[in-house]
């Protein structure tokens, strides 16, 4: 109805995709209190969108197993109950130091000595480099390979890389290996490495690949010890 009316109203439509996502992350704030963490929460699956994986706690703003705004800034996970999240193209939709830091020292909270933290995101360092070498063409018939029906509308191939930078006003920020380990740092990870997406699928064949290497930066994270 609310976003209804911003249309008739001629708000743009982004906009409206940001008061929609922001009521979604209210309703989800209000609807918390009281409501009962699964007993499967030793697996969590944050940001999950239309992807459910068996054997997880799938979790996102809305529409999902466990609705919840992971910038509540509390999660409500109790201290060393979790073994392991996976996390695919979320964190770039958080503000880095208002958001995504304290996000991850909730991480770290919650998870048992030893929890491990597969992220990943557009990589920023790829997507810089994608610009310079062929203007990201290679980059986007990649995404093509993936949707078939992605669409420039006409524009130059360069407006890709302001897609991935931007994807219309819903990405704050994107990551490098540095950057990030300096994030994870902020809240406590001691070990990090940069890992692919075979990693995470030889650990969880479970989770339907997104065959997105070229594009993106994979990493895992330990509470505590090192990766083997
Ligand atoms: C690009 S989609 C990725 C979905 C899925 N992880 C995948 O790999 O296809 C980003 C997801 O992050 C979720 N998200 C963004 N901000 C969020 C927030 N504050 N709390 C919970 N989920 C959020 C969105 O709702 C969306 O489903």
């Amino acid at each position: 109805m609310l976003a209804w009316t911003m249309r008739k109203l001629r708000f743009d439509p982004r906009t409206v995709a940001y008061v929609r996502h922001d009521v979604a992350r209210l309703v989800a704030r209000l609807t918390l209190r009281g409501r009962l963490v699964p007993e499967h929460a030793r697996r969590l699956h944050l940001g999950c969108g239309n992807r459910r994986v068996d054997g997880w706690l799938n979790c996102d703003v809305s529409g999902s197993e466990f609705d919840l705004d992971l910038a509540v800034g509390r999660l409500p996970f109790p201290d060393g109950s979790v073994d392991v999240i996976v996390m695919q193209h979320v964190i770039e939709h958080l503000n880095l130091h208002d958001q995504l830091i304290p996000l991850f020292r909730e991480l770290y909270r919650i998870f048992a000595n030893d929890g491990r933290l597969w992220l990943s995101c557009p990589d920023l360092a790829k997507v810089c480099s994608a610009y310079l070498d062929d203007r990201g063409r290679a980059l986007e018939e990649d995404r093509r390979t993936r949707w078939p029906d992605y669409s420039l509308n006409g524009a130059p191939v360069q407006h890709f890389i302001n897609d991935l930078f931007h994807q219309n006003g819903e990405h704050r920020n994107l990551f490098d290996i540095e950057l990030l380990t300096w994030a994870l740092t902020q809240a406590g990870f001691s070990c990090v490495q940069r890992v692919i997406e075979a990693d995470l699928l030889a650990a969880y064949p479970e989770f339907p690949p997104r065959r997105d290497d070229f594009q993106s930066l994979y990493v895992i994270a330990i509470k505590a010890g090192k990766a083997q």
